[in-house]
């Protein structure tokens, strides 16, 4: 059985995690006022984990990219008159293209980052196992960050 490379997955994160285009996330709120940083880095690890437990083999950089960029739509949603429900729908689309802006995405990365809201993207759905661990990974990490406060 094929295993994953977690060195390989984390060194490519890390990296990512040190891109200052990447860090703009920092700038930005979102799931009672966690940074949009610190949400990217937490689904990255949670979806890497989850493949663990699945015994999914997954293709490590496109995990890690796509993870950390999901919700790269660069604003905080109380601060720009966007409808709740209109942000929920449309932000995957915002976030793929201001990452191809920087990054050069392949076709499966940018599917991870359209069809993370999935069910919601009715027409981007997850095609691939990296897709999947993150649309569930992004929920997980957003249930469990709404039940915090953060303050900084
Ligand atoms: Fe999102
Ligand atoms: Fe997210």
């Amino acid at each position: 059985m094929h295993r994953n490379d977690e060195k390989r997955f984390y060194r490519i994160l890390r990296e990512l995690e040190n891109n200052p285009h990447v860090r703009e996330l920092e700038r930005y709120r979102q799931h009672r006022g966690n940074t949009a940083f610190r949400h990217c880095c937490g689904v990255a690890e949670a979806s890497f984990r989850m493949a663990q437990r699945f015994g999914w083999r997954v293709d490590e950089r496109a995990l890690a990219r796509g993870a950390m960029l999901h919700d790269y739509h660069l604003y905080t949603r109380q601060h720009i008159h966007i409808n709740p429900l209109r942000h929920l729908i449309e932000h995957p689309r915002r976030a793929c293209s201001n990452a191809e802006r920087v990054f050069t995405l392949s076709g499966k990365e940018k599917n991870i980052i359209r069809s993370h809201m999935w069910p919601l993207t009715l027409f981007h759905v997850p095609r691939s196992r990296e897709a999947f661990l993150v649309m569930l990974a992004d929920k997980w990490c957003a249930l469990r960050e709404m039940r915090t406060r953060h303050e900084n």
